[in-house]
């Protein structure tokens, strides 16, 4: 199988004007490099403010104009310059958008996911597509005429979703698809996104959710400070002892057992000299201070630690780790020892353990 995405050492920065024209660079993502095969979904995990969106946005050529960026972004073996972007943008690779900002104000919504057309037998077969897929997330014919102005905030989501789905991408990047959706409703997008790549399709998955991951990727990247910590196969989650690096094992073994969700709030994005988890790691060592680790392969698995081999004995795991982890049950709880011996409800695990076994009959 190809691969149809290759992001190499992805960095984006920030100028900032502070106190009067004192320039400073804010660094948002460093080093990244990621990639899709075809009938891949990978799911990128962070907490708010690590750089996801900035991510889906540099791969569509939509950064804001003061953003600079260096490394590459290659789709089916080509790089892809600005020009390239904005050719297969909306076409071969699509982009479920974060904010319903992206819907046009002035345009009725129907309009807008049949977008453009050569002529009039392509409208009436777009059209029709539209009503199915429209129909499938609950939007009666009703909502066609309306603007944006006049949908719900999960009706706007349902609109986004299926305008990107109605234009059968290669690539698909969802860039927090699910969030106030109704449970049937995440349901179908999960599937419709799994349905993607069955038929050879690739899909970056960008969300807050670990069970939406978890139900729908092939991997799952770890974005932690704007870096790649770790990337590795979603059964590996089921286990923090599979898993490589101590936040990513942190995280896993900090899981309530509902809810799962990822810190809200910003991380730290002042460049630090060493590594970017050194504040907090319980297996640093002198090297971690003032060196940065490369993100390398290890049996398969993308991990970026010096000492990833290192166990994480119980004992180590103390409220300065989960720092930065947020769960719906208070931090205390969430590494209660019932926390740490049951990481991953039985539910999601045997979703997970089902999917692989489809996957493989
Ligand atoms: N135009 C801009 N100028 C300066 N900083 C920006 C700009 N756009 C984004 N940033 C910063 O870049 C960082 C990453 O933003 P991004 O939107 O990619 O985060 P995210 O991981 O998608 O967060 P969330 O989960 O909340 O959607 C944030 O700290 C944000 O403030
Ligand atoms: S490189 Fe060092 S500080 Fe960073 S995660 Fe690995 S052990 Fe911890
Ligand atoms: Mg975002």
């Amino acid at each position: 199988m190809g691969k149809l995405l290759e992001v190499n050492n992805l960095s984006i920065s920030f100028t900032q004007y502070v106190q009067g024209l004192n320039r400073h660079d804010l660094k948002v993502i460093s080093d990244l490099s990621l990639d899709i095969e075809e009938s891949e979904i990978v799911a990128v995990l962070g907490s708010s403010g690590s750089g996801k969106s900035l991510l889906a946005h540099t791969i569509l050529g939509i950064l804001p104009y003061n953003a600079h960026v260096t490394g590459e972004v290659k789709y089916k073996g080509e790089v892809l310059d600005q020009d390239k972007k904005e050719k297969i943008r909306g076409k071969e690779i699509c982009l479920i958008p974060q904010s319903v900002n992206f819907l046009d104000p002035l345009m009725k919504v129907s309009q807008q996911a049949v977008g453009e057309c050569k002529d009039d037998d392509e409208r009436k077969e777009k059209k029709l597509k539209q009503r199915e897929v429209f129909a499938k997330y609950g939007l009666d014919e009703s909502v066609d005429d309306l603007y944006p102005f006049e949908l719900s905030g999960g009706m706007a989501r349902k609109v986004l979703l299926s305008t990107a789905l109605l234009n059968d991408p290669d690539l698909l990047i969802a860039d927090e698809p699910t969030p106030g959706l109704d449970s049937k409703s995440v349901e179908e997008t999960i599937q419709d996104i799994r349905k993607l790549k069955e038929q050879g399709k690739g899909v970056l998955l960008i969300t807050h959710e670990i069970d939406v991951a978890l139900k729908t990727a092939d991997r799952i990247a770890i974005f932690y400070s704007g870096y790649v910590i770790e990337i590795n196969k979603v059964e590996n989650f089921l286990n923090s002892e599979n898993l490589l690096h101590p936040y990513t094992k942190a995280l896993v073994d900090a899981l309530p057992r509902n809810g799962f969700k990822l810190t809200e709030g910003v991380q730290p994005l002042e460049e630090v000299s060493g590594c970017p988890y050194y504040e907090n790691c319980p297996i640093s060592s002198d090297k971690c201070a003032n060196n940065k680790p490369e993100l390398i392969e290890h049996n398969g698995a993308m991990i970026r630690c010096f000492n990833f081999n290192k166990a994480v004995s119980e004992d180590s795991v103390s409220e300065e780790v989960v720092d930065g982890v947020v769960s719906e049950a208070p931090v205390e709880d969430s590494v209660s020892e019932e926390v740490i011996e049951e990481p991953i409800t039985e539910e999601i695990a045997e979703e997970v353990n089902d999917e692989e076994a489809n996957d493989g009959a």
